[in-house]
Order: structure tokens, then C-alpha cells, then sequence
């Protein structure tokens, strides 16, 4: 058997999953949400959801993830296998947990494509003029016909959309070490010093005004607690900004060596992350806006869609000062580092599936892993909503769903005796019994609750909302599964040949 991957670094380790969970879900679907779901009110279930189910998964993705290395598996399919004996059903089950980031990053590296064709435009200043009005709908209205001439797409998106995966490509075949942990540590903290920049400029803007779109954060209110939309909303902008809910972090905890101090780890990705979400995230775009435009008109352009307030609000406000082309390069250059450093981590389950479970080498499971993002990324291009169908489903509902799963088999079916000796294993952090029993309890009481009242609310209306480009999302997802489920099925028997070998090698 050949050795598995693994990180040459601890820094490098910690760089290269805090470049995981560090995205576009930072910088342009927070403050998106934030705005869509009134600012402060927002943010009451957001705590409440990154302390009730954020940090606990990401401890259970790490320890789990560590464990799973140990026994030669990386991928959900592996992982959840790993609990019951290789049976059919449950590496079925795992690879629901391979297709959320793949079908994710199937929409995300054409948004990642679009930061990198805007870097440019931006340089070469050719981006349209900004409009001076105080009407924020007359300034915008440049920007957003570009974009969307920009969109529909281009020959120059399509471009920039074929550089994109070619430059993901080329830093996976590189493979863990080569590849992702060089581009996390030179990515990490530019994407800091970046992101500091840019937020001191937008909350001084137009003499601090932009310190009332901090104040709008902020301004923590309960007006909206019992809206179960906004529990969802919340939660699942936790486990996507966070990577939870999708074995992606499992799989980066997979490749550190046995002794590695997991809950260290988990602690410094959640705080990395949140930094550059709550304080960085919540310092651009939203502060941006209020500089420029009144806070009324907040909401109304994040009605655009979550990922576009940025490639229309923010061009449009940053053009406005001082070299203005330079500080929009900026900011898309910081959108594109954020967004490499996520892509590779999207992509990185299938090829763990591949490699541990098919014995795939590893050229081979790169190549089949990017012709299949290549083949999604183009139905992303060319369909209109494709984006926001897959949005929702692989990049809220699925994940809330499968993060249920993973506390229900890592915690109850691994044994709450199993989980804490794994979790206090190699740590300096000794965490008491008491919270894994707590998080054994409360974040599948609190995933379950969410959906129930928001699917008794919602879901009738939005299965019924069909027209024919949701309708092809959706048979896509499900045709996505049941071709991951194939291989889970496939790929048992060298498992198992390989199972019974290491007996016989032992005896
Ligand atoms: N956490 C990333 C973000 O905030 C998205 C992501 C999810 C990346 C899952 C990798 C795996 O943008």
C-alpha cells in the first residue's frame, strides 16, 4: 500500500485549514446574510449557532479526522464506513458527506473565477466609471449591467472561468504538501493584511460613516428570534464558512500525524475563521455601503443574491475614491486568495476518495476529480440560477442534515467512552466528560429543531417553486449521488481485500 499525504508543518497545518474554512462564505455571504436578515438581529442566532453546533462539530471533525488518518481513510465515504465494518449502507450514507463539496465548489469556482477576471478589469481599469450620486441605485445601476453583460457569460469570464481550474488543477496535483499547505501559507496572511486594509478604508470612508454599518451588525436584537428562515439562514452560513457538515475538515485532519494536538487545531481554525468573519467580513462591504449609500438601501441591494453584493456594491462604492481602481483590485484580489484557499479544500474529499478508497494514484484521482468540477462549473456558467438551486441545497440544507449525521455516528454510535479517549488524546487541552455530553445532546436537539419548524414552514413552497433550470439542478444533484453512491458500493471489495491482508500480514 503507499503512504498516505500528509502536512510537512504544524504552521503549515494550522494555515492550511484555516485557508479551508476562510472563503467567499467570509468576506461576501456573510455580510450578504447579515444584511438580508436585518444586521443585529442576524447575528442573536449566529453566536448562538457558532457556539451550540460550530465549535463542537469542529472538534468532532478534527478528532474524528485524526482517528480516521490513523486507519488509512480521509474521505465521509471511508469515515463513516470505518464505524460499521465497510457495510454498504454506511459508506453510501459517508458519501453524501464527498458530494456536498463537490457540488458546492461546482458553483463556487465560477464565483472564484469571476474575483480573478475582476482583479484584472480592475487593473487595467476597465471597469466602468463610478456614477457621483447619493442614490444608491443610480450608482449601482453601472455596475450592474456590467455585470451581468460580465455574466452571461463573456468570452471573457469563460477565460477566466478555464484559467480558474486550470490553476486549482495545478496546485492539486502538486498534491497536500506541495501544493495547498506553499499556497495556505502565502495565501493566509495576505489574505490578513489584505483584509485589514481594506477595512480600515471602508469604516473611514466618507468621514467613518462607514462605522455605522458596524453599528447596524452589531446592534444585537431579538426582533427576529422566532423566524425560523433565520435559523436556518444562520446555522448554515456556520457550517459553511466554517467547512462543517461535509467531511472537509475531517479529511484535512486526516493527513496530520497520529500525535497531533487536534483540539488545539480546532480552536485556532475557529478563531482564525471567525476573526476574518466577524471582525474582518463585518469591516468591508456592509460598512462600505453605509459610507456611501444610507442604511435603508442596505437590505435592498443584498436582494441581488448572496454572492453579488460584491461584484456590484462594492466596484461601485470603491471606485469612488482615490485610486479607486487600485482598491478594487484589491479587495477582488482578497476575494480570490480567499476563494483559492476553499476551492482546493472542496475538492480535496473526492480525490481522498479516490486515492484511499479506489487506490487510485494520485494523478489519476486529480484528473477524474477536475474534469467532474470542470463539467459542473460549466453548468454553473451556463444555467441561469443553477447557482443559487445548488446554494441551497448542498450549502445549507444538506449540510445542516449531514453535520446531524456525523455528531450521531461519531459521538453516539462511536461510543461517548471511544470519542472522549480519541478527544483527550495527545491535548493540552483537557476538556471534562461532561462536554461531550453536552455536545452529544444539545446540537442534534438544536440541528433537529431548526429544520423541523423552518421544513413545516417553508419547505411546501419551495418544492413547488419549479421552473425548468431547478429542475435540472436538482436531477443533477441527484444524479451526483447516486454516482458517489456507486463508488462507495465499488470500491468496498479492495477495501476489504485490503482489510484481510493486513490480518494475514499481522498473523
Ligand atoms: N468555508 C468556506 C468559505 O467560507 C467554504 C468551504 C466550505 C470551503 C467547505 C471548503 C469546504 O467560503
Amino acid at each position: 500500500m503507499s503512504e498516505r499525504a500528509s502536512w510537512g508543518s504544524k504552521l503549515g497545518l494550522i494555515l492550511a485549514t484555516a485557508g479551508n474554512a476562510v472563503g467567499l462564505g467570509n468576506i461576501l455571504r456573510f455580510p450578504s446574510k447579515a444584511a438580508l436578515y436585518g444586521g443585529g438581529a442576524f447575528m442573536v442566532p449566529y453566536f448562538i449557532a457558532l457556539l451550540l453546533m460550530g465549535f463542537p462539530l469542529m472538534i468532532i471533525e478534527w478528532v474524528i479526522g485524526r482517528y480516521a488518518g490513523k486507519h488509512g481513510h480521509g474521505s465521509m465515504t471511508g469515515i463513516l464506513g470505518l464505524f460499521f465494518n465497510h457495510a454498504s449502507w454506511a459508506r453510501i450514507l459517508g458519501s453524501i458527506g464527498v458530494a456536498i463539496p463537490l457540488l458546492i465548489c461546482m458553483y463556487y469556482i465560477y464565483i472564484e473565477s469571476w474575483t480573478m477576471g475582476f482583479a484584472f478589469l480592475s487593473l487595467f481599469s476597465q471597469m466602468p466609471k463610478p456614477v457621483i450620486t447619493a442614490d444608491a441605485h443610480e450608482a449601482v445601476k453601472p455596475y450592474v449591467s456590467f455585470f451581468k453583460e460580465y455574466t452571461k457569460p463573456s468570452i471573457l469570464a469563460y477565460f477566466f472561468l478555464v484559467l480558474t481550474i486550470a490553476i486549482n488543477w495545478f496546485i492539486l496535483q502538486k498534491g497536500v504538501r506541495r501544493g495547498i499547505e506553499i499556497i495556505a501559507k502565502i495565501g493566509m496572511p495576505t489574505i490578513i493584511l489584505l483584509g485589514i486594509f481594506l477595512g480600515l478604508i471602508c469604516i473611514s470612508a466618507n468621514n467613518w460613516k462607514g462605522f455605522e454599518g458596524l453599528k447596524f451588525i452589531y446592534n444585537l436584537n431579538f426582533s427576529k428570534i422566532t423566524d425560523p428562515v433565520v435559523w436556518v439562514e444562520a446555522s448554515g452560513q456556520i457550517f459553511f464558512t466554517l467547512s462543517l457538515g461535509m467531511g472537509a475538515i475531517a479529511v484535512y485532519a486526516s493527513y496530520v500525524r497520529p500525535q497531533e494536538d487536534v483540539v488545539k487545531a480546532g480552536v485556532y481554525t475557529v478563531s482564525i475563521n471567525e476573526f476574518i468573519e466577524i471582525i474582518i467580513g463585518a469591516s468591508i462591504a456592509i460598512p462600505a455601503a453605509f459610507a456611501m449609500f444610507s442604511g435603508i438601501a442596505i437590505p435592498e441591494l443584498a436582494k441581488e443574491g448572496t454572492f453579488r453584493l460584491g461584484f456590484m456594491t462594492m466596484p461601485a462604492v470603491l471606485m469612488n475614491l482615490p485610486f479607486g481602481w487600485f482598491v478594487s483590485f484589491v479587495w477582488f484580489m482578497l476575494l480570490f486568495l480567499a476563494a483559492l484557499t476553499s476551492s482546493l479544500a472542496l475538492i480535496q474529499p473526492l480525490i481522498a476518495l479516490f486515492e484511499d478508497e479506489m487506490k487510485w494514484e494520485h494523478t489519476k484521482a486529480v484528473t477524474v476529480s477536475m474534469i467532474l468540477v470542470t463539467i459542473g462549473a460549466h453548468l454553473s456558467a451556463f444555467i441561469p440560477n443553477f447557482i443559487d438551486e445548488l446554494d441551497f441545497w448542498a450549502g445549507c440544507f444538506m449540510l445542516l442534515l449531514f453535520g446531524l449525521v456525523e455528531i450521531v455516528v461519531f459521538v453516539w454510535i462511536f461510543g461517548i467512552n471511544n470519542f472522549y479517549k480519541e478527544l483527550t488524546q495527545n491535548t493540552t487541552l483537557r476538556l471534562p466528560k461532561i462536554v461531550v455530553w453536552i455536545t452529544a445532546i444539545i446540537p442534534p436537539i438544536f440541528i433537529f429543531l431548526i429544520l423541523y419548524f423552518w421544513v413545516i414552514k417553508d419547505f411546501n413552497s419551495i418544492i413547488s417553486m419549479v421552473d425548468s433550470s431547478k429542475l435540472i439542478a436538482r436531477l443533477f444533484i441527484l444524479l451526483f449521488l447516486i454516482f458517489l453512491a456507486f463508488i462507495a458500493v465499488k470500491s468496498r471489495s479492495i477495501v476489504m481485500r485490503d482489510i484481510r491482508y493486513m490480518r494475514l500480514m499481522k498473523k
